[in-house]
């Protein structure tokens, strides 16, 4: 059986990693030289939407998968019909563009921050005059890592927004003063059958994940399960689906979803008995899924811009090293640790640990 990827980044690489076990081949398909996947799978270098690229990949492939959410639409309508393509690409069209997403948020009852488009100037005075201050401007589309968007504070914000976004589609929505950002790690297999793995609890920077910590007994995990499974069974879903929520008044509202195994989820490899990227694959291959149960108490801190020495991070109890093969880069996720332990304390002190090696300065 072969897989074949969109992408072959490290989402790709721990995909692959998982699927070994399950008797599957790989093949990804990434214009970088350099993709990660490549140490451990077949590697086709083209643009994401080259027709000969995309037939080479889908050619013997038993399901084509994706691990990020631009792929060109050209490319989809060039695989659709030609080889089972999971997760349906309705979910990926509808997380393309955060307008739509919230849209379909609104139709299914799942609360979401205010929030108005903005197509011109005048369009963005009046988006802030409904919404209110502050907000972030963003780009529909096309956004990851925090990168296409800006917090608008006073009206003396507006000018600069504008001009550092304004000529892309955007959308303009209320700053949530959340008490807790979450997620939902979701997976549904062809049978309809679902499965939720516990909710972390997330720390972004510079809006880039840093941290995720498994609460299992979470307060949150049953409206967080309930929003997930609209999602779910409205888009007829197959494979892993993530949902990220702010907690605001003990209420959850919807910031986005992601129809992809999700880097809040990384704890699961070491954390959860079945891992979201074993899951994932089971799912597409319609095989039995796996349990979500969590393996104690658990946290996973990211890799970014440095990859702290192997030993070190390995001293650190309980701790497992993930690197991605990838150079350091500001801002880059280059690997990560998860920690497991049998108390909250022994967690967090083997956390503090870690975060010191991850961020040196
Ligand atoms: N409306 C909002 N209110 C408060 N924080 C926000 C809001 N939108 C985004 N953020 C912060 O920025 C991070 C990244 O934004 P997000 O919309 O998830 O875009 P990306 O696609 O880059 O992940 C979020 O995880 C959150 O920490
Ligand atoms: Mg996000």
């Amino acid at each position: 059986m072969i897989i074949g990827i969109l992408g072959g980044g490290q989402l790709a690489r721990m995909m692959a990693l998982a699927g070994y076990p399950l008797g599957l081949r790989f093949r990804v398909l990434d214009p970088a030289p350099d993709a990660c996947t490549g140490h451990l799978a077949e590697h086709i270098q083209a643009e994401f939407d080259d027709p000969a690229a995309l037939r080479k990949l889908a050619r013997g492939c038993d399901v084509v998968t994706y691990e990020f959410e631009n792929v060109p639409a050209g490319a989809l309508e060039q695989l659709e019909g030609t080889v089972p393509l999971y997760p349906p690409p309705a979910a990926l069209r509808y997380s393309q563009d955060r307008l739509r997403e919230k849209e379909l948020f609104g139709r299914l009852d799942i609360p979401t921050p205010n929030h108005k488009p903005v197509d011109s100037r005048d369009g963005l005075e009046a988006a802030v005059a409904e919404v209110g201050l502050p907000g972030v401007l963003k780009t529909r589309r096309l956004g990851y890592d925090g990168k296409g968007q800006t917090v608008l504070r006073k009206n003396a914000d507006l000018d600069p927004a504008w001009e550092q976004l304004g000529a892309h589609a955007l959308i303009y929505e209320a700053l949530i003063p959340f008490e807790r950002e979450l997620s939902i790690i979701a997976v549904r297999g062809r049978n309809g059958k679902s499965a939720y793995y516990p909710v972390p609890e997330n720390s972004h920077c510079n809006g880039i994940l840093r941290e995720s910590r498994v609460c299992p007994g979470d307060p949150m995990q049953q409206p967080a399960e309930e929003y997930a499974q609209r999602l779910l069974d409205e888009l007829n879903y197959v494979g892993v689906l993530t949902l990220e929520l702010f907690q605001l008044n003990g209420q959850l509202l919807a910031n986005e979803f992601a129809p992809r195994v999700h880097n809040s989820g990384h704890w699961s490899i070491e954390g959860a008995e079945t891992s979201q990227f074993e899951n994932h694959l089971r799912a597409l291959m319609g095989l039995p899924l796996g349990k979500t149960t969590p393996l104690g108490h658990i946290a996973m801190v990211n890799f970014i811009g440095h990859l702290p020495g192997t030993a070190e991070v390995l001293a650190c109890a309980g701790t497992h090293f993930h690197g991605y093969g990838k150079p350091e880069r500001a801002g880059r996720k280059v690997g990560h640790g998860t920690i497991r332990a049998s108390t909250v304390e022994k967690l967090q002190t083997e956390l503090e640990r870690l975060k010191k090696l991850a961020m040196p300065e």
